[in-house]
């Protein structure tokens, strides 16, 4: 099949174009040439930006285009544009975190999501704070205007080898340091697929031309915090000491769920982990075992520089002002 990868020189898109190549695909890529251009030399690739240079398109068709960057409805929208009657299928990869707070307990595809008032349908800029509702606005424009089947993947945690958020690495790092480890509560359920299990998953969404919108996420079996981690405890064979903090000590001390303390989210929020992805198993996801995606991923990681701050989490001397804080707290409870 001929597919059409709009990005691929990032974390997800990479992998990608990784299992498209690997199924066998002519695969063609679509990005500005910033970031890692002569990675798949096995591809082709189109140089231009998707907000201004949309006619490089204009000269082939494709099977399957496969959209791993659109974060802004003006984009999508002329990409949408641009590519109706060239490609076959339009795979656009969304965020589970359309869904609209709070979360219920095992949300599917039913719960309400985010929406951007009717004023900032144009809206550039993406922040934290709108970037639920433009992603939402994102998915409702490829579903109603692009002019062929289309399929919306609302990946949940997206995690592995590459991945240089350090939301996942985070733990293998601090606890490979061993000592007396932060966490918080080890009953939290956490989700969180690995990279390469969802890639695979998107690109035969467009060889079987899959149609309306699937949360993702893993592992396959239900997962708490605490398991998590004595199972990367296990696998890296350290002296690792955990240290349970409360989630108001966390927000106490201004802590930002998922990214201060990684894959911490508060009780209340917790549901947002807990999503049911039957849908998309039903459509053939698979998540590996999760010792895999763990071994890979510190493999990889070990193949970074160690002496460079991490992109997310606690920084050693942060840790142990809040673990000698938490143990002084501890100490004066009453008996
Ligand atoms: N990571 C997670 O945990 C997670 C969870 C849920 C959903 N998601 C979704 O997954 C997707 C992540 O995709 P990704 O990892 O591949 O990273 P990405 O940052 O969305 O995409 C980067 C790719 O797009 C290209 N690109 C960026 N701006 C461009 C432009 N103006 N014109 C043309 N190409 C452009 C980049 O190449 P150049 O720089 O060379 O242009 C690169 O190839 C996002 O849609 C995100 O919302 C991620």
């Amino acid at each position: 099949m001929k597919i059409l990868v709009l990005g691929g020189t990032k974390f997800l898109g990479q992998h990608v174009v990784q299992a498209a190549l690997d199924r066998g695909h002519d695969v063609t890529l679509f990005n500005r040439g910033q970031s890692d251009p002569d990675r798949f030399p096995d591809a082709t690739l189109l140089i231009g930006d998707r907000t201004c240079d949309l006619d490089k398109l204009a000269g082939d068709r494709w099977d399957v285009a496969i959209d791993t960057s659109g974060h802004t409805p003006l984009d999508v929208s002329a990409t949408v544009d641009a590519l109706s009657g060239k490609v076959g299928h339009y795979t656009y990869v969304s965020t589970a975190s359309v869904l609209s707070q709070p979360v219920p307990f095992g949300a599917d595809e039913t719960a309400p999501v985010e929406e951007l008032p009717p004023c900032e349908t144009c809206v550039v800029e993406v922040t934290d704070h709108n970037y639920a509702a433009v992603k939402s606005e994102c998915e409702r424009i490829v579903r109603e205007t692009f002019d062929g089947p289309s399929f919306i993947v609302r990946p949940g945690l997206v995690v592995g080898p590459e991945d240089v958020s350090d939301r996942f690495t985070y733990w293998m790092r601090r606890i490979k340091f061993g000592g007396d480890v932060l966490v918080s509560r080890p009953d939290q359920p956490v989700q969180f697929i690995d990279v390469r299990d969802i890639a695979d998953w998107i690109v035969r969404a467009g060889e079987e031309s899959f149609e309306g919108t699937c949360l993702a996420t893993g592992p396959a079996e239900p997962l708490t915090l605490g398991e998590f981690l004595g199972e990367c405890k296990r696998i890296l064979d350290v002296a690792a000491y955990f240290t349970c903090v409360d989630d108001a000590f966390l927000l106490e001390f201004g802590l930002q769920p998922l990214q201060d303390l990684p894959l911490w989210i508060p009780r209340e929020q917790e549901a947002f982990m807990t999503l049911d992805c039957t849908a998309a198993r039903d459509k053939g996801l698979r998540c590996r075992p999760l010792v895999d995606t763990i071994q890979d991923t510190y493999e990889w990681d070990m193949g970074r520089p160690w002496d460079v701050p991490v992109n997310a989490g606690l920084t050693l001397d942060q840790e142990a002002e809040l673990l000698t804080t938490w143990m002084d707290r501890m100490d004066r409870v009453p008996a």
